[in-house]
């Protein structure tokens, strides 16, 4: 059996035709790469789906049984769904709204020169629909499915359907963002095994029933705000293009290096503990050590030995040192005079000073005139501050100099940069008095408190 004919079982498995009873009646907006799969897919589970596009040789060719993509599987599937006859593809999107009771938005989102995301496509829907929701007497769900920056669907898809249709979001109709994951060439066996589903809404009722179209898919179903799910997709394309160009760059030095880049990125990927998992993807401090600046400086000296160029390599230390930049500034913007560090090493548990990002910090605070006082309960020996060279910052760096407590006492500003129950426990104390900055994510009852400020979020 080959893969694809397991696949084929299995799903034929899971939405058997004699199961379909009550399902919602589904409208799908664009015909496109995302909104044909889509259409078809849910057709072959048993919904009764209509597909609206304005696009007339693509609503012909579909009615016909032919895919207006080249993608695996979609003819079969399409003449499946045809053959059932719970998929037609229309241009009337009246129609298609009062004749359904879910409203799928796929349509294209494509860049403007600048960069930016042009959404003239999707606010033309969200007002056909608006409209069509005048003439209709029972709750209709809209769920957003294109890319879109953060705050597109909640600020100006909402607004629209509301004014278009006179009615009210969340009463009268419920709306959702629901990113779309599939990919060209495998869209078909995405659609069916998603790596995850996620339903953004602010509006329970909606995410209850948009989560319903997904309860037989594969991978966890996350709900959330509609904005972290707007800016999920976005940060999984950046992610992606990253690791290629990543991939890429260490494949050009690997090749003049004579190294087989393949053999390096499989093993690189074999690694799920620390290489491809949630470590070190996780915002807050900049990073720092004995190993990792150093080891990114040496493969950038090795890139130059090569007279490689090699952009992403090359803008790691850049963009860590925009980091420490920015805890600078987020510190001084407060315009205090005395701040109190919790945490001084590279990270907690160690007590290796070497290349810590928090004395990067300390010393722009000091050349801007700033008193600084600091506790870490692993400061190393004296001794072992022989190689600092800033005579201020090694008398700062003196082990038991002062107590947690005292820091927090002698400052204005309490800077935490290790994530330690210890310290926790006592922020809470000085929560309400005192402005904390936050480079750790401390609990959500600290975070909730007036002069609460955290570095990513
Ligand atoms: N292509 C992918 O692999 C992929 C994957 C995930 C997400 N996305 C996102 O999904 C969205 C759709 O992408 P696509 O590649 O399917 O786009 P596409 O250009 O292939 O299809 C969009 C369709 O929308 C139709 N359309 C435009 N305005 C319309 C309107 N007012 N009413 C009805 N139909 C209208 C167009 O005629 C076209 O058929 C984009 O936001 C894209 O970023 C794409």
């Amino acid at each position: 059996m080959t893969k694809f004919e397991k696949f084929e079982t299995i799903t034929a498995k899971r939405f058997s035709t004699t199961e379909v009873i009550d399902r919602p009646k589904l409208s799908v907006f664009g015909l496109g790469y995302v909104g044909a799969v889509t259409s078809v897919c849910f057709a072959n589970m048993g919904y009764n789906v209509i597909g609206v596009d304005l696009d007339v040789l693509k609503i012909a060719q579909m009615n016909s049984g032919i895919s207006p993509i080249t993608e695996t599987l979609l003819t079969e599937k399409l003449a499946e769904a045809l053959k059932r006859k719970n998929f037609k593809a229309t241009t009337n999107a009246k129609t298609a709204v009062i004749n359904s009771d879910i409203s799928l938005v796929s349509v294209c989102t494509p860049g403007h020169s600048d960069g930016s995301c042009d959404i003239s496509h999707l606010k033309a829907v969200a007002e056909t629909i608006g409209i069509a929701l005048k003439q209709k007497n029972t709750y209709h769900l809209i769920i957003f499915r294109s890319t879109i920056p953060p705050g597109t669907t909640q600020d100006i898809l909402i607004p629209i359907i509301e004014k278009a249709s006179g009615k009210k979001n969340t009463l009268d109709f419920g709306v959702c963002f629901n990113p779309e994951f599939l990919r060209e060439s495998t869209a078909i066996k995405d659609f069916f095994n998603p790596p995850k589903t996620v339903i953004g809404s602010q509006d329970k009722k909606a995410a209850k029933i948009a989560c319903k179209l997904y309860e037989d898919m594969q991978g966890h179903v996350f709900v959330c705000d509609t904005e972290v799910a707007e800016f999920i997709k976005y940060t999984d394309n950046t992610w992606h293009a990253l690791k290629v160009s990543f991939a890429n760059e260490i494949g050009r030095l690997c090749k003049v290096a004579k190294i087989d880049s393949h053999e390096v990125m499989n093993i690189f990927c074999s690694d799920d503990k620390l290489n491809i998992s949630r470590k070190y993807l996780t915002p807050g401090t900049a990073f720092g050590g004995s190993c990792l600046p150093k080891d990114v400086r040496a493969i950038q000296n090795l890139a130059g030995y090569y007279n490689l160029n090699l952009p992403v390599l090359n803008s790691i230390i850049n963009s860590n040192q925009a980091h420490i930049n920015y805890i600078t500034n987020l510190i001084c913007k407060n315009h205090c005079q005395k701040i109190g560090f919790l945490g001084v090493t590279f990270k907690s548990g160690t007590d290796d000073l070497r290349e810590s990002p928090i004395i990067a910090v300390i010393e722009q605070l000091l050349d801007r005139g700033k008193t600084i006082v600091v506790h870490d309960g692993n400061l190393p020996h004296k001794s072992a501050l022989n190689g600092q060279s800033n005579s201020i910052i090694a008398d700062l760096l003196t082990p038991n100099n002062h107590t947690a407590l005292e820091v927090c006492e002698a400052s204005e500003v309490i800077v935490v940069t290790h994530h330690l129950k210890q310290y926790q426990d006592l922020i809470e104390n000085f929560s309400q008095k005192k402005i904390i900055v936050d480079l750790v994510r401390l609990n959500a009852k600290i975070r909730d408190t007036a002069l609460y400020q955290g570095i990513c979020w």
